[in-house]
């Protein structure tokens, strides 16, 4: 920030930089994190949060108390979406949204309550034995290529995880017809990939894996529109046409609760807000907090 005190009109004392124009409508971290608290107080209880399940809960999660170690950083979740439908938590940095992914694909410790998937316990669950039983797949916060095998090779190890190696080359097969970033580039090291052209692997590797669920953490991050746009874009292909149904956490709230049928506003741990997505959307509140408006 640079403080003009001689700026030629004679007129002193005129900040510029970025504090110029627009201190007064800047809200700190703080005062997102303490007006997301005040939200909590009408959070939504359990009937609530499955009214806005379309048929029968897919994944239901219900009095989670979940952490690391043994600190607790979910306290008595719930959370419930239907087959086919779409999920997205939005909050502030540290809420817990990525725990609420982590401990449905089993990276918590969890302390208290249930996890079903498709009508199945998997609370206990390892991650591995999740893929396998309920198919569940998990797409990470950071990358998850394998830089030394090739595009096409890294599509098949999606496979692979299933034990199904022809399918799973039939599935590449189909990822390559749609999406030509990739078929271009099927022999080419994943590791000389853009960072957008992985994101797209990672992601189109979730067609090849066949989840019934598929858990995603933040798919437009560090992607330029155009990315962004090819993600979400697969996202939908797998829910709409592949009738996959997907929790996701995104940072750009606009996006995520525009493309999502159901969002949840999650805020220390519990979910402080809920409603259908196009609604969330057009809540002043949330507007104000997490949409920049
Ligand atoms: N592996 C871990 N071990 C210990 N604490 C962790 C671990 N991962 C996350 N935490 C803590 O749990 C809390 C919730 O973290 P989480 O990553 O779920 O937040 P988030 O809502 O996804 O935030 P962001 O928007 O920054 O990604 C934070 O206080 C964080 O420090
Ligand atoms: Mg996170």
């Amino acid at each position: 920030m640079v403080t003009d005190t001689s700026n030629g009109d004679g007129k002193t004392g005129k900040t510029r930089g970025y504090g110029h124009g627009e201190v007064d409508t800047i809200m700190s971290v703080d005062d997102v994190a303490r007006q997301a608290e005040a939200m909590a107080e009408g959070a939504p209880d359990h009937a609530a949060l499955h009214a806005l399940v379309d048929g029968v809960p897919e994944v239901a999660i219900d009095g989670l108390r979940a952490g690391y170690g043994k600190m607790e950083i979910l306290h008595n979740l719930t959370l419930a979406v239907g087959k086919q439908q779409s999920l997205c938590l939005i909050g502030p940095n540290g809420a817990g949204k990525s725990t609420v992914l982590h401990s449905i694909f089993g990276f918590t410790n969890i302390f208290a309550g249930s996890i079903t998937v498709g009508g199945t316990d998997v609370t206990r669950l390892s991650p591995n034995e999740k893929l396998k039983a309920a198919g569940v797949a998990y797409i990470l916060q950071d990358n998850s290529v394998f830089p030394d095998m090739t595009v096409e090779e890294n599509l098949w190890m999606g496979g692979f995880l299933r034990n199904r190696p022809a399918e799973a080359r039939e599935a590449a097969e189909r990822v390559f017809a749609k999406y030509s970033r990739l078929r271009e580039r099927r022999s080419q090291r994943a590791g000389t990939l853009s960072g957008g052209e992985r994101r797209l692997l990672e992601i189109s590797r979730a067609l090849i894996m066949e989840p019934a669920v598929l858990l995603v953490d933040e798919p437009s991050i560090g992607l330029e529109p155009r990315f962004i746009d090819m993600v979400f874009e697969i996202l939908e292909d797998l829910q709409k046409s592949e009738g996959k149904t997907i929790i996701m956490v995104e940072q750009n709230a606009k996006k995520g609760l525009e493309f999502a049928d159901i969002g949840y506003v999650l805020v220390s741990g519990q979910v402080a807000m809920a409603g259908p997505g196009a609604e969330l959307l057009e809540d002043p509140q949330v507007g104000r907090l997490f949409l920049g408006g």
